[in-house]
């Protein structure tokens, strides 16, 4: 019989919350959930009781956490993703990081810890679609990778970038492109886009040559994420339409099933996809 997959999740907000009680309800008899750590305690010991009122989940310490895992979920902050990878991987527990964005410019030394400590990194696709065909893509060659991220003006309030520019939000009348230029500096400029833009050059071409476009449409209230990738293989052209998770406006629905579908894929003997 398979061994059961003890999985510790850090971060208790809409995917942290999402997931542990994913798990408790579809994952049962493959995978169990053994530990909540939140910054905010109370989050983490509110979300254990819903989940079970018999054993106390919530850990009051990361490192009691990554004890008792086999695999930690990350679904904390884009701040605190690589401290939290690298005390997982050093320990020898697999991670799977939601807060990608928080890694991508590590990346050559995460993957240093995950072959000295033997120990596996999953970066689900998130918030959007293509990853498969760019990975296929990447095998052979590849020209150009664009993304362009379409969203409603009341998004980026509070955004630098725009407000050095002295863009007035509340003006824009139709489509107006906010940003053009490489997926290293959209992610300076943009933090809000910094995971699917993060995902995306790690998966391809890097963040250098990845190309990323941000427009402000007032006529559109769903994060709107269009791929086109040209290889050597043909074009590859996706769009993806989110639907907002209903407990964080910033999250994409989509971006917390994929990490339960990661899941999926790491519990099944078969792999389906790229
Ligand atoms: N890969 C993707 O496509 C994708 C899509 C959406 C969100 N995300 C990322 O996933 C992460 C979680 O998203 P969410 O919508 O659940 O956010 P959220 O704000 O709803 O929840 C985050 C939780 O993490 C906790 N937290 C923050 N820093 C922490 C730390 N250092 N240690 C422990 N807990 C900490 C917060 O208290 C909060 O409860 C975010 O970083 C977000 O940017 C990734």
């Amino acid at each position: 019989m398979a061994k059961i997959l003890k999985i510790g999740i850090v971060g208790c907000g809409a995917i942290g919350s999402s997931l542990a009680k994913a798990i408790s309800r579809d994952f049962r008899g493959k995978a169990v959930l053994v530990g909540l750590f939140d910054m905010d305690v109370l989050k983490a010991s509110c979300l254990s009781e819903l989940i079970s009122r018999k054993k106390k989940l919530a850990a009051s310490l990361l490192e009691s956490l990554i004890k008792k895992s086999d695999l930690v979920i990350e679904a904390a902050s884009g701040a605190a993703s690589w401290e939290i990878a690298q005390k997982t991987l050093e320990s020898g527990c697999n991670i799977m990081i939601m807060s990608v964005g928080g890694i991508v410019g590590r990346y050559p030394e995460l993957l240093k810890l995950s072959k000295k400590y033997n120990a596996k990194v999953y970066l689900p696709s998130g918030a959007i679609s293509g990853i498969d065909a760019l990975k296929a893509s990447v095998m052979g060659e590849i020209k150009a990778v664009t993304l362009t991220t379409s969203k409603n003006p009341l998004s980026f309030k509070g955004v630098r970038y725009v407000q050095d520019k002295g863009i007035n939000l509340g003006a824009i009348k139709k489509e107006r492109v906010l940003f053009n230029g490489t997926a290293k500096d959209a992610v300076k400029y943009f933090p809000q886009n910094i995971n699917v833009a993060a995902v995306l050059s790690l998966a391809g071409i890097g963040a250098a040559r990845t190309r990323v476009r941000i427009i402000a449409n007032p006529a559109v209230s769903r994060n709107i994420h269009e791929i086109e990738i040209i290889s050597g293989a043909g074009t590859v052209y996706t769009r993806t339409e989110n639907v907002l998770h209903p407990e964080n406006p910033k999250t994409s629905y989509l971006a917390f099933l994929s990490a339960v579908a990661t899941l999926k894929q790491i519990l099944e003997p078969v792999k389906i996809g790229t």
